[in-house]
This record gives C-alpha cells, sequence and structure tokens, in this order.
C-alpha cells in the first residue's frame, strides 16, 4: 500500500532511514565507547528482524526508499544477511546500505552482498597498525583490510572508508589516507568529531575540520576539485585535479548540513528519533508488541517527524549533549 509521503514541520521530505540493529559493539572506539563497554540491551529488548522489516515497510510506503543499517556494530547480529534478504523484498525500498566497523566483513561480505547490500561504509581511522589500536582499543587492522579485500572479491558496489577526524590525531592520517584514495577503489570520507561520545569528554577545540583537512592535502596535492553535491549528502566531496581518487569531507560542526536533512534514525531498541542529537524520542516497540495497527503506527511516526528538530545546536551556548552516545542511537 502506497501512502502519502512522510513529510516533516519545515516542509522537509523524508527519504533515509538509519536502523540500528544492535548497540552492541566489539570495538570501543575513543570517540564513541568506553574502554569497558556500556551496559547493553537485553536481548528481547531489541527487535526482532520480523518487527524491523514491518517498521521499514511502514517508512516505505511513505517513500522512505534509503535504508541503512548500523549499531552498535551490525555484524554482531550473526543472521543480519537474513535480515537483508527480509528487507530487500520490501516494496518501496530502493537503496540498501550498511555502516560497519569491518571486523566480521571476512566472514560475512560474500553473504551481505549476495543478500542485497548495495553499499557499504566502513570505518578505518588510521592505516597504521599501532595507531588504529590506540583509537579503537582493538588491534584489528590487518583484520579490517581483509575485510575490504573481502567486499572487493564479493562484487560489493560502492565502498566507502570512513575516519573520525579529531584534532592531535588525525593530520597524520591524512595523507596516507589521500595516498589510499588514490590508489584504491575507495572514497575516503573524514567525519568530525562529534559530541556523541559515550565518556563526554568532546570538546569544540578537539574538531579537526574539514577546511583544515583540505588545506593539508591540497600544501601535497595541490588544489582538490569540488564535485557537484548530491541532493541530501551529507559529504563534500573532492576529485584530485589529475583524476585519481575521491576524498569526501562531513562536517556536521563547522558546516552543518541540517537544512535538507531527509533522515531518521531507528534504535536497536525501536526508538524513532529525528535527529542524532534529539532530546526526545518516540517509542514504536511498545506499541508494536501490544498490537498496533499499521495506521496507528503511522499516526506515532507522522506526528514524531512533524516535530523533526529544524537544526542541531551543537554550536550554540547551552547545547546539550543527547543521553545516548552514538552506539546506542546508530550512526
Ligand atoms: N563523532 C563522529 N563520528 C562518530 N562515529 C562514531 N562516533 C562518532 C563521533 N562521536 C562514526 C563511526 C562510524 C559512524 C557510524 O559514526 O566512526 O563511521
Ligand atoms: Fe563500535 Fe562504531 Fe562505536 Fe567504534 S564507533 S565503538 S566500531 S559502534
Amino acid at each position: 500500500m502506497q501512502r502519502d509521503a512522510l513529510v516533516d514541520g519545515h516542509g522537509r521530505r523524508i527519504g533515509d532511514v538509519r536502523v540500528s540493529v544492535t548497540d552492541r559493539c566489539n570495538f570501543r572506539c575513543q570517540y564513541c565507547m568506553p574502554a569497558e563497554g556500556l551496559p547493553w540491551l537485553d536481548r528481547d529488548a531489541v527487535l526482532t528482524f520480523e518487527e524491523l522489516t514491518r517498521l521499514v515497510g511502514l517508512l516505505a510506503s511513505m517513500g522512505v526508499a534509503n535504508v541503512r543499517l548500523t549499531g552498535g556494530e551490525p555484524l554482531v547480529r550473526r543472521d543480519l544477511p537474513r535480515l537483508v534478504g527480509m528487507l530487500r523484498e520490501v516494496q518501496g525500498v530502493e537503496d540498501l546500505a550498511l555502516t560497519t566497523n569491518g571486523y566480521l566483513l571476512e566472514r560475512d561480505a560474500a553473504a551481505l552482498v549476495d543478500a542485497g547490500v548495495h553499499r557499504f561504509n566502513v570505518s578505518i581511522d588510521s592505516l597504521q597498525q599501532d595507531r588504529f589500536y590506540a583509537m579503537t582499543r582493538r588491534d584489528a587492522l590487518p583484520q579490517v583490510l581483509r575485510g575490504l579485500d573481502a567486499l572487493r572479491a564479493a562484487g560489493a558496489g560502492r565502498i566507502k572508508v570512513n575516519a573520525v577526524a579529531l584534532r592531535g590525531f588525525t593530520e597524520q592520517e591524512v595523507l596516507p589516507f589521500a595516498a589510499f584514495a588514490r590508489e584504491r577503489p575507495f572514497e575516503v570520507r573524514f567525519i568530525e568529531f562529534m559530541p556523541l561520545d559515550a565518556d563526554r569528554a568532546w570538546k569544540p577545540e578537539d574538531v579537526l575540520t574539514g577546511a583544515e583537512l583540505r588545506a593539508i592535502v591540497e600544501a601535497e596535492h595541490g588544489p582538490l576539485v569540488e564535485e557537484e553535491r548530491e541532493p541530501h549528502a551529507t559529504a563534500r566531496v573532492f576529485r584530485f585535479a589529475d583524476g585519481a581518487g575521491r576524498l569526501g569531507f562531513v562536517e556536521p560542526v563547522s558546516n552543518p548540513f541540517c537544512a535538507d536533512c531527509d533522515r531518521l534514525r531507528l534504535t536497536a531498541e525501536g526508538a524513532l528519533r529525528t535527529c542524532l542529537f534529539s532530546l526526545r524520542e518516540t517509542d514504536l516497540r511498545g506499541p508494536l508488541r501490544a498490537g498496533a495497527t499499521d495506521a496507528e503506527l503511522e499516526r506515532l511516526i507522522r506526528d514524531a517527524v512533524w516535530r523533526k528538530e529544524l537544526k542541531h545546536r551543537v554550536n550554540d551556548p547551552g547545547f546539550v549533549q543527547p543521553e545516548r552516545s552514538m552506539s546506542a542511537i546508530g550512526g
């Protein structure tokens, strides 16, 4: 059944949902989780694949055609390819993407590609083994790089590598990543550090901006050429002047892209969030498990979306960091 488009109170049409399939993770990235991990949700608190598929189907019927699976680390849900297969069958879902830390890709890449994942983002913060360990608290760089190769071998379509940019760390990573992006068929994207860390250590000074990163690259490689921005894109994408390689810069802090944000987020326990930085969320699991009809769920979703935040307030005095960290929201 086709429903009316999903539109927020600022006239933005919603077309994208990030679905967290678990809050658990096998890494402990400094900018996300404490070293000892977080108290995980009970298994029965997490939505089942059937529940997720029903909610995604409802959203898709309102025009939310782009679906990205995230976590925590989504591959720690062992039978994730089964969910992908279920979502591929959902009418209205046009694009299925996955964000992963890559640790289990060697095991799952082929199954995920076969099941229907079109696009992959693999998080890698350093190409040097000891520095990768320092950031993720896991000595796993070789394993993750093998995961990238497994994706290629499986015939995955678009593959991006995401690096969180932190002052005092990423300055040294930029040029090796630039070389990597030129030599290998992966677009590398730098993401400005956001106040979503469980340790609440974020400070504005810790953000290494896209402009600063580009300056480092341009000092070495000459001016980069910016590509036209796709609608709703979060990254500014640049080519090297000789055509070899692309770099993306996601600048949520220095250059927010809220104005045409078309996304929603669904947490692992079925809370609908209209912004990464939302201070309120809408429980869908309760009504779902209490037997709500599609029409009742649709009403809850539309009401929540209507109140979608105009923009985030990270740069405003009095900014309040949400209670949830990135792993509990779903990147
Ligand atoms: N700031 C910016 N990016 C973050 N990620 C996790 N925590 C943060 C943060 N505090 C990134 C991960 C991954 C994606 C899901 O979000 O590295 O690429
Ligand atoms: Fe895990 Fe991703 Fe958080 Fe790192 S950023 S701890 S890989 S959820």
